[in-house]
């Protein structure tokens, strides 16, 4: 099998829906300068009952049910998450379980928001060598969890939601390659700093950001990959029918747009609706522009993401 090719794709996002005019009544903000400085206009927020396994479980279950398999013929899980139901097991096994698919590899993959990105590298190179022939891809993120809603800085960016998608060898493409980087270097700009030690969090457990420093290295690193994917495969930046970003900000999507000389009609953005659902963003993105018949068969598609590691990367698909 040369190719692993995306058979069927599916999301979920919980029912609660926070809008901006909700975030003013919690934090000192305005409705004008979220949708000003990030796009967003609202997130889902998920139940108290609701863990990232309830949600994957939601959008693989569509996922397998537009690629019309029976879950048994799944043969390996990979879920991207930065917000996993425990410690351990992973959310892939607990996922695995839920959909009752029975023995198969089952992995969590933490690269942040680019989780996606990294989990679909790894799962496109399973199938192209042959380890597997059909896998189940996930990202799936309760970020409102690792808020500090007292915190304006980063509580009003982020959302819940999953999405995910599922891959099946062919001769025919398919993921045409994928791109990989990290630089832990950068790892303090963004970051949940803590840890469980003896039964108690050391640390502080929630997301904190030099937002401004990860603006400039998202929008330069987006670029750089976005570049490389095209060079691989000998492509060009006309040749590229759908963009889907990473939905963290309006103006970064937007920003490597314009670099790339891509219209922003050509590019998929829920960051409006959705906020930044971390690795979900990526896989809920492409389920809205396929259920909407945006992205159609053998149209060439790019995906490119980054995040907290600092890491980033991307991946090019005919559909
Ligand atoms: C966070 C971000 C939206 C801030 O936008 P910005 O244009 O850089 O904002 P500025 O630095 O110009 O303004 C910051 C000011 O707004 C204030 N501010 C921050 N959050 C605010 C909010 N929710 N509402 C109102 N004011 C806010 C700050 O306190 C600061 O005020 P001060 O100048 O009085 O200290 C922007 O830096 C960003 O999007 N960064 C990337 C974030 C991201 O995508 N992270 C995830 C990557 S995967």
């Amino acid at each position: 099998m040369k190719y692993a090719r995306v058979i069927g794709t599916g999301s979920y996002l919980p029912d609660k829906i926070l809008t901006n005019h909700d975030l003013e009544r919690i934090v000192d903000t305005s409705d004008e300068w979220i949708r000003t400085r990030t796009g967003i206009a609202q997130r889902h927020i998920a139940a108290d009952s609701e863990m990232a396994s309830d949600l994957a479980l939601n959008a693989s279950r569509e996922a397998i049910k537009a690629g019309g398999i029976d879950p048994r013929e799944i043969e390996l899980v990979i879920v991207a998450t930065t917000t996993p139901d425990m410690i351990f097991p992973s959310t892939a096994c607990i996922l695995q379980d839920k959909l009752g698919i029975g023995d198969c590899a089952a992995f969590d993959v933490q690269a942040v928001c680019s989780g996606f990105i990294y989990a679909l590298a790894t799962a496109d190179m399973f199938i192209r060598t042959g380890k597997c022939r059909t896998a189940l891809v996930v990202g799936a993120e309760v970020y409102s969890r690792i808020l500090d809603w007292s915190d304006r800085n980063t509580c009003v960016l982020f959302g819940d939601g999953a999405g995910a998608v599922l891959l099946r060898g062919d001769e025919q493409p398919g993921i045409l390659s994928t791109h990989l980087h990290a630089d832990g270097s950068q790892s303090k700009i963004l970051s949940a700093p803590a840890n469980i030690c003896g039964g108690k969090v050391q640390g502080k457990p929630f997301v904190v950001m030099e937002g401004n420093t990860v603006f400039k290295f998202a929008v330069k690193v987006l670029e750089e990959v976005v570049h490389e994917a095209l060079a691989e495969n000998n492509l060009e930046s006309s040749d590229i029918d759908w963009l889907i970003p990473h939905q963290a900000n309006i103006r970064i999507i937007a920003s490597t747009a314009k670099k790339l000389g891509i219209s922003m009609d050509k590019v998929v953005a829920t960051v409006d609706k959705h906020g930044n659902t971390s690795a979900a963003s990526i896989p809920l993105a492409i389920d809205i522009a396929v259920r909407d018949g945006r992205i159609k068969s053998g149209q060439h598609v790019l995906l490119e993401g980054v995040g907290g590691g600092f890491t980033w990367g991307a991946a090019l698909i005919r559909w």
